[in-house]
C-alpha cells in the first residue's frame, strides 16, 4: 500500500469540523436571504453564530498549522498543479477571514448587534443604510467566490486520485 504523510490529527479534525461548518453557512446564507421575506430571523441567528464560531476556529486552526508541518505533495506534482492547489487554498483562508468579518460589520451597519447564541457582543459599527447595503454586496460575492473556490478544491482532489495519488488520505 502507498505510504501516504498525513496531516495532523488535530489539522484533520478541525478541516472536517470547519467544512461542514461552512457548508451549512452557506446554505442557510443563501436561503434566508431567498425567503427574506417571510422574515426567517432564527436562520439569520444561526447564520451568524455559527459564523462567529467559524472565525474563532479559524484561529486555533492557524495555530495549529503553525506548530505541525503540512505534509509536502508528491515531488512529480507539475508546478502549476501545485500553484493552483495553494493559491486555492491561500484564497480560502482569505474568505474564511473576510467573510465573519464582513458579515459581523454587515450586521452591525444594518442596526443589528451580532449575537452569539443568545450573547450579544459589542457592536463595532454605527446603523449606516447605505454602508450595508455595500458590505452586503462584498459579502454576497465574497459567498459566490468561496462556493468557487471550494469547487476548485475539490475539483483538484478528484484530479490527484485520477493520477492515483491518495491525497484525500492526508486528511482523513
Ligand atoms: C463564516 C463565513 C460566512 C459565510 C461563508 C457567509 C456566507 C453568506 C452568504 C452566502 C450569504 C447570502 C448572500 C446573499 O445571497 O445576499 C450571507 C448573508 C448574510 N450573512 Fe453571512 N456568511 C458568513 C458569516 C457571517 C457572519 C459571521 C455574519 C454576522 C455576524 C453574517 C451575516 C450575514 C447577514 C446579515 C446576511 C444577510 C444579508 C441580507 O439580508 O441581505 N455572515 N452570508
Amino acid at each position: 500500500m502507498q505510504h501516504i504523510d498525513k496531516y495532523s490529527t488535530s489539522v484533520r479534525f478541525l478541516h472536517w469540523l470547519m467544512a461542514i461548518l461552512f457548508a451549512v453557512i452557506i446554505v442557510i446564507g443563501f436561503v434566508m436571504v431567498e425567503f427574506k421575506e417571510s422574515k426567517p430571523w432564527g436562520l439569520y441567528e444561526l447564520h451568524k453564530s455559527l459564523g462567529v464560531l467559524v472565525f474563532g476556529l479559524l484561529f486555533l486552526r492557524l495555530l495549529m498549522r503553525a506548530v505541525s508541518k503540512a505534509p509536502p505533495l508528491p515531488a512529480d506534482t507539475a508546478l502549476i498543479a501545485k500553484l493552483v492547489a495553494h493559491g486555492t487554498v491561500a484564497f480560502m483562508y482569505i474568505c474564511m477571514i473576510m467573510m465573519p468579518i464582513s458579515g459581523y460589520l454587515l450586521s452591525n451597519s444594518a442596526g443589528f448587534p451580532v449575537k452569539f447564541f443568545g450573547i450579544e457582543l459589542p457592536v463595532l459599527l454605527a446603523k449606516n443604510p447605505e454602508l450595508a447595503e455595500k458590505i452586503g454586496e462584498l459579502h454576497e460575492m465574497g459567498g459566490w467566490i468561496f462556493v468557487g473556490l471550494i469547487t476548485l478544491h475539490i475539483l483538484g482532489v478528484i484530479a490527484h486520485h485520477l493520477r492515483g495519488f491518495e491525497v484525500l488520505r492526508r486528511i482523513t
